[in-house]
């Protein structure tokens, strides 16, 4: 999202809040009915209370739960201390899955990093959910995506988070932003996925940081009582 203090401040040409505002709208007037919206961090791209409160506002439009995790340009105690009663920045219940927002954010620094905090913590909702699918979001990739510049900045310790993740079979997927591209992988029968941004995204595979030229996206996730998630892109045009 990227969104900034005044609307109109441009993040790399291109309007936030418009892009924004356009997702949210495509969201609403699609025949597509979801039950609750994941947000991978970085809503503001100053940290401002002012841009939190536009974001929920708008995104409470669509009368929905929502997950909304920090992402590097976020200033983790604003974005919490605004977040609407029915949204969350760690748990969100739908049907059998249980999803887990983590805080990957490093002070001061576009790197990745889960404290030991949040490794328990993620560790101890696991524990206590084994009868539940579980999806986990973070905003830091935690896998490297063949594209040197943003896997320098991507989550330092991938280690740490895959010896817990390997302890469980019952998590179903992963979700992350940071990367503002469409990725997947399926890593030891966990799907695992990235998604472009509501406003510019990165060229994948570029050594160097690279724009791309594609529009604005949302990421449609579908959950099935068994356990297996289906999921798409959709990208607006926003000519
Ligand atoms: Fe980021």
């Amino acid at each position: 999202m990227h969104l900034s203090s005044c609307e109109n401040t441009l993040f790399r040409e291109k309007n936030p809040n418009h892009t924004f505002n356009q997702v949210i709208a495509h969201i609403d007037n699609s025949e597509w009915k979801p039950d609750a919206l994941i947000v991978t961090g970085d809503i503001s791209n100053d940290g401002t209370k002012i841009t939190y409160d536009r974001a929920y506002k708008k995104i409470k439009e669509l009368r929905l739960p929502a997950l909304c995790i920090p992402g590097n340009h976020d200033d983790r105690k604003n974005l919490i201390k605004h977040l609407p009663s029915e949204f969350s920045d760690t748990l969100l219940v739908i049907k059998n899955f249980i999803l887990i927002g983590l805080d990957s954010t490093v002070k001061s620094s576009s790197e990745g990093l889960l404290s030991s905090d949040e490794l328990e913590k993620m560790q101890y909702i696991l524990q206590e959910n084994t009868s539940k699918n579980v999806i986990i979001c973070l905003h830091h990739q935690p896998v490297i995506i063949d594209s040197d510049w943003i896997d320098k900045i991507g989550l330092k310790n991938k280690n740490d988070f895959f010896k817990i993740i390997k302890e469980y079979d019952h998590i179903r997927g992963i979700f992350f932003g940071h990367i503002h591209q469409n990725y997947f992988i399926n890593h030891n029968n966990i799907r695992m996925y990235g998604t472009p941004s509501t406003c510019r995204q990165f060229m994948p595979k570029e050594k160097n940081f690279k724009m791309d030229t594609r529009p604005p996206a949302y990421r449609r996730i579908e959950l099935f009582e068994d356990g297996t998630i289906k999921s798409e892109v959709v990208w607006l045009d926003d000519k």
